[in-house]
């Protein structure tokens, strides 16, 4: 009892708070809040005041160069690799100033102003700011002067193009100066926060009139092992004749100024062209001359970008064309509708649920997919992509770009040793990450495997032959004293192999307890020294490694594996007997042990008591009793709930607990210290709707929604992709929060959270299952589902208000026994009925009975 008390004082925070479940969503088009809205298709949104909480961004991206842009064209560029190729300069606190950024400088007589707000902030009559699929314009209007700037990266070529219209609304002709303007940073950027001002004595920047261009590059390149050719060239065009050219920043700024005051702008006279910039910080400057008689207008084109030196004429040429970059805009626009809007859809009586799916978790999954949890404005971008985020993302984004998730995976399966450790990640410039390998990388890639063979009915990839990964680890751990040199290859084997190696390696990887070793961290990266002595255990780590096991099962048995399927479920029921007897805590699952034997996520801790972990994964591999899963969705309810989402733990650390790590370090209801933790919200949620919990689930689902968010000014990201987390409740005066935007895995999970198990459109390896979990309110849905050379057009029925239970399934009219669509493969549309009338305490003794269910 007492106990109870002490935990439950998160219930006096929900009691304050306002309720997040937004039951009533904006009509299309409607104001959102005063920072903006949607537009009508939902495909935009709109941003109408320059001066938002914190900048709100989109990325301009193809797979080979990306530009993060806020709403005043604030952030920076980079080619292939945001930390080894890095175009422009960012600043580490860029998310409170917004700035640097690709600006547009506009004077006319002594007045100046910036088209874009930054840097000059000068207040404009209007703004408008319209983030989009693969494009930003942002429009304003100063002196009568519209000025409407989009920005987009063209699908085929690594640069940026700004399509620029000025458009003189006035009745006098405006004779006006233009200076389109950005600043280099020019290769690695790590080197470049720690050693300016050696870095940028390897700068050379100059005006190449034969092109007309501004050209960039260092004179060479610092490896991880040596130094390299700088092997690429960096450059700067306008479409407009070109009056002078600037490349220096210090005279170009002036003594103490910034962008925001620039001296040979403002002070008269002081404009002159700086050709050339050898050794120092470098800028990119024109100056343009042009004049607007009354209602006229002018479009203009701007290239920057980065590439081979021999490509550079080309793509100056194509894109100082105005004709040619409109074309290219069209382009891109039509091949990110395209990935985006035409594939799964769904329509169901929440507005708000149905525009995050059709559009917005689509392209930040897409996003996530091709920069990791790398870039962003709040993360500085070390470059290369994560293990364990690379697997999700692929599972993720499988429904709507398999080649891509296939291409990736196979890539992650060559990162993986003999010993069944994997490297830990890798970048497509560097190669494979040579860090220490973490213990929780082998379980992953399983999930992901067996997620593309549901897809495609692909099972032969197991058999696909794949590369061994050899580098100086050995046994996970320890460095190999016999190896030199960079990373290389160490024979083949299937990739069921690979991933037989994978699950044998953490099954043997065990404590005392017989619970695999954390290391130094699991899924958590932030429980960093729980294991460093090699004796700390984690219980999330066990549950997802059965739950691993009996998916690597299910494809031992699809290639006939028969022995090895057994032994994996063999080795599962040992697991999950550890588990429950040294990690079941009464009410919910503990969530470790540190080396020196200490529990942590237990009632007998007086700090970080449940942890939310623990407790889906448990549910997600099916390895519980019922009596179990009833007192763990109590625990997580009645500990974890909050009006603004589901906390990662309860209560959080007030104090650095060297035997945990990071973890207790952050500020209370910041990132792994209990924040809301989005990513791990949407594990439980999914658990949820695997056991039938459909209104609960879509309430935690809601808590979330960054459109679907109460008070903007408290949550103060972006409102139309999910924030990493939420600040928690432990917090004293920030809960609900939003911070660490767009990169977070959040995204894969939220999206088949949505289609494959709310709405229940299932891949499987026999076909399609229609086996939905929904809100008691919901009676009609619909989600159109592209399967295996088939769209499915299906329709669910709820009329008695139930969660779970399809007992009546209908294909084309004809009634089917079960609830699996066998692929039709003929590229038509089919019609599919499935209606609730089960119920899921029903179907839960109907299950028993016919003793169905898998791990998933
Ligand atoms: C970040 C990482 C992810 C990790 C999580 C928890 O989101 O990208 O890999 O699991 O934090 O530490």
């Amino acid at each position: 009892m007492k106990r109870a008390q002490s935990l439950s004082a998160h219930d006096g925070h929900r009691r304050r708070s306002p309720s997040s479940t937004k039951t009533t969503p904006a009509p299309p088009g409607a104001p959102l809040s005063r920072y903006g809205r949607f537009n009508e298709t939902g495909t935009e949104f709109i941003i109408t005041n320059p001066d938002v909480p914190r900048p709100w961004i989109n990325y301009l991206t193809n797979e080979d160069y990306c530009a993060i842009i806020s709403q005043c064209a604030g952030g920076y560029s980079f080619y292939k690799d945001c930390r080894t190729d890095r175009l422009t300069r960012w600043a580490p606190d860029g998310w409170h100033f917004d700035r640097p950024g690709r600006y547009l400088y506009v004077k006319e007589g002594s007045k100046a102003w910036s088209a874009m707000y930054q840097p000059m902030r000068v207040t404009p009559q209007r703004f408008e700011a319209h983030h989009g699929l693969g494009y930003t314009t942002i429009a304003t209007r100063y002196e009568g002067l519209e000025c409407s700037s989009t920005f987009f990266v063209p699908v085929e070529d690594p640069c940026e193009v700004w399509l620029v219209t000025i458009t003189n609304h006035t009745g006098r002709t405006r004779a006006l100066e233009l200076f389109p303007y950005a600043e280099w940073l020019l290769g690695d950027y790590h080197l470049e926060l720690r050693y300016r001002n050696i870095m940028n004595l390897y700068n050379r920047i100059w005006w190449e009139p034969a092109l007309p261009a501004i050209l960039a590059k260092k004179t060479a390149a610092w490896g991880d092992l040596n130094i390299q050719a700088f092997a690429y060239q960096a450059f700067f065009a306008s479409s407009l004749p070109v009056l002078g050219a600037v490349t220096q920043k210090d005279p170009f700024l002036g003594r103490c100024n910034t962008e925001e005051r620039p001296e040979m702008l403002l002070k008269p006279g002081a404009f002159r062209a700086v050709p050339c910039c050898s050794g120092e910080d470098g800028i990119a400057l024109f100056r343009h001359r042009v004049t607007l008689k009354p209602k006229q207008r002018l479009t203009f084109s701007v290239v920057l970008g980065q590439t081979e030196p021999s490509l550079v004429e080309r793509l100056v040429t194509r894109y100082r064309s105005v004709s040619e970059a409109q074309a290219a805009l069209q382009r891109t626009q039509a091949t990110w509708r395209q990935r985006i809007l035409e594939n799964i859809r769904v329509e169901t009586p929440d507005r708000d649920f149905d525009h995050i799916m059709n559009v917005w978790v689509k392209y930040q999954l897409s996003i996530c997919n091709f920069w990791s949890r790398s870039p962003s404005y709040y993360h500085e971008g070390s470059g290369g992509r994560g293990y364990r985020d690379s697997c999700q993302d692929a599972e993720g984004i499988m429904s709507i770009n398999t080649p891509h998730a296939k291409q990736k995976l196979l890539k992650i399966a060559a990162l993986i040793r003999k010993d069944g450790t994997s490297a830990p990640g890798w970048s497509d410039t560097a190669g494979p990450a040579t860090h220490r390998p973490n213990k929780d990388h082998p379980v992953w890639l399983t999930v992901t495997v067996a997620a593309y063979i549901k897809e495609t009915g692909d099972a032969g990839i197991l058999k696909t032959r794949v590369p061994y990964l050899k580098d100086r680890w050995i046994r996970g751990w320890d460095v190999d004293p016999n190896f030199h040199g960079p990373s290389t290859t160490d024979g083949e084997g299937t990739l069921f192999e690979h991933l037989w190696h994978n699950l044998d390696f953490t099954f043997h990887d065990v404590g005392e307890r017989g619970l695999p070793l954390i290391g130094h961290a699991d899924w958590n990266d932030a429980i960093d020294a729980a294991g460093i002595k090699l004796r700390g255990e984690s219980v999330w780590l066990a549950q997802a490694l059965v739950r691993s096991q009996k998916i690597l099962a299910e494809l031992a048995r699809l290639i006939g594996e028969e022995e090895q399927a057994s032994e994996l479920l063999r080795r599962a029921q040992t697991m999950t007997d550890r588990v429950n007897q040294h990690a079941w805590d009464g009410a919910w699952y503990k969530r470790g042990f540190t080396d020196d034997g200490t529990v942590y996520g237990s009632s007998v801790n007086t700090e970080g008591k449940i942890f939310i972990n623990t407790q889906s994964w448990p549910l997600l591999a099916d390895m519980v009793t019922p009596e179990q899963k009833a007192k763990i969705l109590a625990s997580t309810q009645r500990y974890l709930d909050g009006p603004h989402g589901l906390a990662l733990f309860h209560p959080a650390y007030s104090a650095w607990n060297p035997k945990l790590g990071r973890i207790s370090m952050f500020s209370e209801g910041t990132k792994e210290n209990a924040a809301v933790f989005c990513h791990a919200s949407t594990f439980l949620i999914v658990a949820e709707l695997m056991h039938g919990y459909g209104t609960q689930a879509y309430k935690h689902l809601k808590a979330i929604m960054p459109n679907a968010q109460q008070d903007y000014d408290l949550y103060k990201t972006e409102p139309y992709v999910y924030a990493e987390y939420l600040v928690g409740p432990g917090n004293p005066y920030r809960y609900g929060e939003g911070a660490f935007t767009w990169i977070t895995g959040t995204a894969g999970w939220t999206f088949m959270a949505g289609t494959e198990w709310l709405l229940g459109a299932r891949r499987d390896y026999e076909g399609l299952r229609i086996d939905p979990c929904l809100p008691k309110h919901w009676k009609r849905c619909r989600i159109i589902r592209p399967f295996r050379g088939a769209t499915y057009d299906i329709e669910i029925l709820n009329p008695r208000g139930l969660e779970k239970g399809v007992t009546s399934l209908e294909v084309d009219g004809r009634p089917v026994e079960g609830n699996l669509i066998r692929p039709h493969q003929d590229g038509n549309v089919h019609k599919v009925k499935a209606v609730l009338t089960l119920g899921k305490e029903a179907l839960a003794v109907r299950q028993e009975t016919v003793g169905q269910g898998s791990a998933r």
